[in-house]
């Protein structure tokens, strides 16, 4: 099968790369590289895998039976920058489904659990309503109901993943596990933001990867799965376990980022129903991230 992914330098993306060359698939890769590291797939272009095309998703017109699109801004930009943030990830989502409707072609959309603010509901479903607490929270609402008016104006097939936390090798150490687990390596204290109380339910990227590939086989178009691991941790929580498995070297504590969220624990009933259920625990998941950064 001919797969695009877009974003496919980032994270997940170089991730989900992976995984569908090793099952022998012709990926193309469209990243402008704002965010991404070309050395994320390397070693898939080298070995004729995978072709790159260096480009906007908001022009790509490749060709392919299916589409992952996970071009997007991170949050950490988006309040400085909400103009960038809504072309990246709403704008560029309109023209991928354009080019997915002409080619009747389905697409996995890679949302995140952002667009639900801080919910008093728990686990959160997906039909609880989102209320955003930030620019990118909002930009990939829009982009989801876009996803939503295409399936129904058009029957696209396209399905939404709302990811949480996704933590893992080839992520940037903007990441907080892998930022934790490099402070560490250089006997520094962790940067703890806040007083380390609020939570987030991580995901594993190869449990990530597993789940978005499902999507696009069993995943009911037009609808929206919350995507998450087993249960939430608090961040001091994360740095416990890391200070306990490689060296306590102290915690500092500084100021939360606005628009950083509290309490965050997702139902994910929804995907379980489709037969998902992630396979990496949090402390070997800790020590596969540490193995890719000790191994880099
Ligand atoms: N990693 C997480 O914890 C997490 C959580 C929730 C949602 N998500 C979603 O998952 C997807 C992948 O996230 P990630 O962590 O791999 O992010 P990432 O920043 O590592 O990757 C995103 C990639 O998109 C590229 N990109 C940005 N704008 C582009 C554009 N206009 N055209 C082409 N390429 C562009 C960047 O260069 C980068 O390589 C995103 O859609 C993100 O919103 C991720």
């Amino acid at each position: 099968m001919k797969i695009l992914i877009t974003g496919g330098a980032g994270f997940v993306g170089s991730n989900l790369a992976h995984f569908l060359a090793g099952k022998g698939h012709e990926i193309h890769v469209v990243d402008d590289l704002s965010e991404g590291n070309i050395q994320n797939i390397e070693d898939l272009i080298a070995a004729g895998k995978c072709k790159f095309h260096r480009e906007n998703a908001f022009h790509t017109e490749i060709k392919s039976d299916i589409i992952y699109h996970l071009a997007c801004q991170k949050m950490i930009y988006s309040i400085r920058k909400p103009r960038e943030d809504l072309y990246a990830n709403t704008a560029t989502t309109v023209n991928i489904l354009e080019l997915a409707r002409k080619q009747d072609i389905p697409v996995v959309f890679t949302s995140t659990g952002s667009v639900y603010g801080n919910p008093t509901v728990f686990p959160t479903p997906e039909d609880y309503p989102p209320d955003p607490e930030s620019p990118y929270g909002v930009s990939k609402w829009a982009a989801e109901e876009y996803c939503k008016l295409y399936h129904k104006m058009y029957g696209l097939n396209v399905v939404i993943a709302r990811l949480f936390s996704v933590y893992g090798p080839r992520q940037r150490f903007i990441g907080v596990i892998p930022k934790f687990i490099k402070q560490t390596l250089e006997g520094k204290p962790m940067t703890v933001e806040g007083d380390g109380t609020q939570s987030r339910t991580f995901t594993y990227v190869d449990d990530c990867v597993e789940v978005l590939i499902l999507l696009s086989e069993k995943g009911v178009p037009g609808e929206v799965y919350n995507i998450a691991g087993e249960k939430p941790y608090s961040i001091a929580q994360i740095s416990k376990t890391i200070a306990d498995l490689y060296g306590d070297y102290g915690i500092k504590f500084v100021s939360r980022k606005k628009g950083d969220l509290d309490q965050i624990h997702p139902s994910t009933e929804k995907i379980r129903a489709l037969g998902w259920r992630p396979k990496i625990d949090m402390e070997t998941g800790i020590r596969k991230t540490m193995e890719w950064i000790k191994n880099g």
